[in-house]
């Protein structure tokens, strides 16, 4: 039983084989938070249950760790919640009512939310508080996975009252942790420049990040890390925080006057209220809480086995997933039919599988100011329309796949001349364009239908599997004709329940469609999209250089099967740098493989590696996708990178000299997560251009504690020869031989396992 109550301290404890969280019932009626980190034993706690009311040694409420904090009673850190009563007042004091414990795990309608496959794979606790003279019952749920320490969280906000009510902030979840020795680490970013991580220490007050632009954004993620000071990757203590959520948000911490650290997330609070009628409820996003006492790749590798498997939805969740071609960075915007036939049948020869039409076959569309929301082909540019076009296509063997972007309009449209209405903007005033564009109002149910109706149609007009969904500007002039007054608050949040009713409709209907999220590249990669579309365009900055450090901070919550890596041109069309192709693919390998170019200008040789590039990833499609993925250390992460993937079968790594230096120490790589005892067969990959040395060196049989505890011995060479962006990638078949007993050192004997390998993360 993964949640106990105690009878005697009135305490709820949560726990598994890795965590434990325990919640008391004060002395005043309301909920304290007692404690969460480590597995304690089922058992009673006391002292433990009584630390969480400060005020039990402290008169004041500053010094009680809350569960769901209230406005307006002594407790002056932010609270998790405010509603509003008729009479204007935002005071309120929610006490204990009730709680029940149950095996699996509720859905939320309309929301994303993870799920479980068995009852027993999860427990859940609904918490119940009451506000008697509001009339608001808060129903707090939480769900710890009998096998992850993963606990789900959210709340919902019932009026039960005579009066109706508005509730203008509702956190998902609140944990007020008892001190502030901890390190924040966030993501920043900008378009092309996502996922630049950020890490500070606490200091008191507010810290955090938001967004209110309609989508989570380039400029933030919905999550955020607290680390100990000296956690690693590979060791020390961490809590992570994720909200499967897409619009504006926020993720904050608040670490007080007594040292403790309040943290929330949750919908912005700033571009929030909902009204609530007599006898209506709301439900807010899901947040997810993982804690890893063994650094940050267990923290990660949590997130990627929960939101691989129980997040992400539909047979392609565990399917392996297409090597795609991507006519983009190819044409851009001026091609034919005749072009992409072109393209395609030599996407073909080097092993592609689908051939996806990005922007630019729509309407009259030849640049990025007109014809969003006329979804029927440009017979200019295409003859036979998507029909014809998609027809030969597959009739050479590949797939095929469309780019579109829903949610927009063009004020140069049809759809523009017919619902001038429908584009989102306050009457009276003007709308601001944006790369040339209006969002339209996916508030209004009228509007969903619409699209529902025009995808579903384009979908079923053609064999097309797959479909990136686009989303190339962010929200302004908030305003639906939709809504009334009083609901206005409303509506961003609609807007988003508008998405993902789109969303769930198309991926219900065409469950055989792979679709792959995109906003101007990782404008809103989330958690709460993945959701829907199990893959998302990470960003639009395809240089193999930017492209490590973008998938390796990407890679601290969502697993390599969820973004797409692709290989395009040189010199880069963002920066302009010139990498190998082999440099390209051994970053772009690390996640599901496309290709961002025009294949007809190829050379005969780049041809034949593009070929052998397609061959190898192929032939390891399952590791690199769905493998255990570790971000390794290197000495200096502006001269080097590297990182691992590892199923069952084997280990691939990747080990990248940056930038060339003469007469440096040689790096020795030490591999993460194998099996001490056991040998392993250690190889280059021949197409990679290798350093002989580093091959001589490293290659053949090799026991898993030498490579761990040893290394690789890397970038050896006296002078480097090689110049600037240079890979190595490494294929290390997992064998069932052991080691000699006499060959292993005293620990591994004893069973004294350092390695995880094979100690699967299981759900
Ligand atoms: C966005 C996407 C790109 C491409 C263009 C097309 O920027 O991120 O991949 O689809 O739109 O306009």
């Amino acid at each position: 039983m993964p949640i106990s109550f105690d009878q005697q301290t009135k305490t709820v404890h949560l726990y598994n084989s890795s965590l434990s969280y325990l919640f008391t019932l004060l002395y005043t009626g309301a909920v304290g938070q007692v404690y969460c980190g480590a597995p304690l034993a089922p058992r009673s706690y006391p002292f433990l249950a009584l630390s969480a009311s400060g005020g039990v040694f402290h008169p004041d409420k500053n010094t009680v760790r809350f569960e769901y904090p209230a406005y307006g009673t002594g407790d002056y850190r932010t609270p998790a919640f405010v509603i509003q009563s008729r009479n204007g007042s935002t005071v309120t004091e929610p006490l204990y009512q009730s709680h029940k414990i149950y095996d699996g795990k509720p859905s939320v309608s309309a929301l994303p939310a993870l799920y479980t496959e068995r009852e027993d794979e999860a427990q859940t606790v609904e918490l119940t508080l009451f506000d008697a003279p509001s009339g608001v019952r808060i129903i707090l749920y939480y769900t710890i996975f009998t096998d992850l320490p993963v606990i789900a969280r959210r709340a919902r906000f019932i009026n039960a009252g005579e009066e109706p009510c508005r509730v203008r902030k509702a956190m998902s979840l609140n944990l007020d942790l008892p001190d502030r020795d901890w390190h924040l680490l966030t993501v920043s970013g900008a378009w092309a420049r996502e996922l630049q991580i950020s890490e500070k220490p606490l200091m008191p007050g507010f810290q955090g990040i938001k967004s209110s632009r309609g989508n989570s954004g380039h400029q933030q993620n919905p999550f955020l890390i607290l680390k100990r000071p000296a956690t690693t990757d590979s060791g020390g203590e961490a809590w992570g925080f994720s909200l499967l959520y897409s619009g504006n948000f926020s993720a904050t911490v608040e670490s007080d006057c007594y040292g403790t650290s309040r943290v929330q997330l949750g919908i912005n609070d700033e571009t929030f209220s909902w009204k609530l009628e007599k006898g209506e409820s709301f439900d807010t996003p899901e947040a997810v809480l993982v804690y890893s006492p063994d650094g940050l790749n267990r923290l990660s590798q949590v997130f990627h086995t929960v939101y691989q498997s129980r997040l992400a939805r539909g047979p392609w969740r565990d399917k392996e997933r297409p090597v795609l071609l991507n006519n983009w960075e190819g044409t851009y915007f001026n091609f034919t039919e005749h072009k992409l036939l072109a393209m395609a049948s030599a996407a073909k020869e080097l092993g592609i599988e689908l051939f996806v039409l990005d922007d630019g076959w729509f309407g009259e569309r030849d640049n990025d100011s007109s014809s969003l929301g006329d979804w029927f082909a440009d017979t200019r540019k295409l003859p036979s329309g998507i029909a014809g076009l998609a027809e030969q296509i597959t009739g050479m063997g590949l797939q095929f796949g469309l780019w579109i972007e829903p949610e927009m309009i063009s004020k140069k449209s049809r759809l523009f001349e017919l619902h001038p209405d429908w584009a989102i903007g306050v009457p009276g005033r003007c709308r601001s364009e944006q790369r040339n564009q209006y969002v339209l109002d996916m508030s209004r149910q009228e509007i969903v239908d619409y699209l529902t109706t025009i995808i579903t149609d384009l979908i079923e007009s053609a064999p097309i599997s797959y479909i990136k969904w686009d989303m190339n500007r962010s929200i302004t002039e908030p305003f639906s004709l939709s809504l009334p007054p009083d609901r206005q608050g409303e509506f961003f949040h609609r807007y988003i329940l508008g998405v993902y009713e789109l969303y769930d409709r198309l991926t219900t209907r065409f469950p055989q469609v792979l679709f792959e999220s995109c906003a101007g590249g990782g404008g809103r990669f989330d958690p709460g999209i993945l959701a829907f579309a199990p893959q998302a365009w990470l960003s639009d900055n395809t240089d193999a250089l930017e492209r490590l450090r973008l998938q390796a901070s990407a890679s601290l919550v969502y697993p390599q099967s969820s973004w797409g890596s692709h290989v395009s041109a040189v010199p880069n069309h963002q920066t302009g740098r010139s990498t190998s192709l082999n440099f390209r693919a051994m970053v772009a390998f690390f996640g599901n493989l496309g290709f961002e170019l025009d294949p007809t200008t190829l050379s005969p040789e780049e041809k034949q590696a593009i070929a052998s590039v397609c061959a190898f990833y192929k032939a390891h499609r399952r590791t690199f996708q769905y493998g255990r993925f570790f971000r390794l250390a290197v000495p200096d992460p502006a001269l080097y990178a590297a990182w691992q993937v590892s199923s069952e079968a084997e280990t691939l790594v990747g080990f990248y000299k940056l930038l060339a230096q003469p007469n440096r120490p040689p790096v020795r790589l030490h591999l993460a997560g194998l099996e001490p005892a056991l040998v392993y067969d250690v190889s280059l990959w021949e197409e990679g251009g290798f350093e002989e040395q580093d091959k001589s060196y490293n290659c053949g049989q090799r026991g898993g504690d030498e490579l761990m505890y040893g290394g690789l011995l890397l970038d050896a060479t006296y002078v480097t020869k090689r110049g600037d962006f240079f890979g190595e990638l490494f294929v290390i078949r997992h064998g069932t031989a052991t080691l000699p007993e006499e060959e292993r050192k005293p620990a591994d004997r004893a069973g004294d396992s350092r390695g995880d390998f094979g100690k699967k993360l299981s759900v």
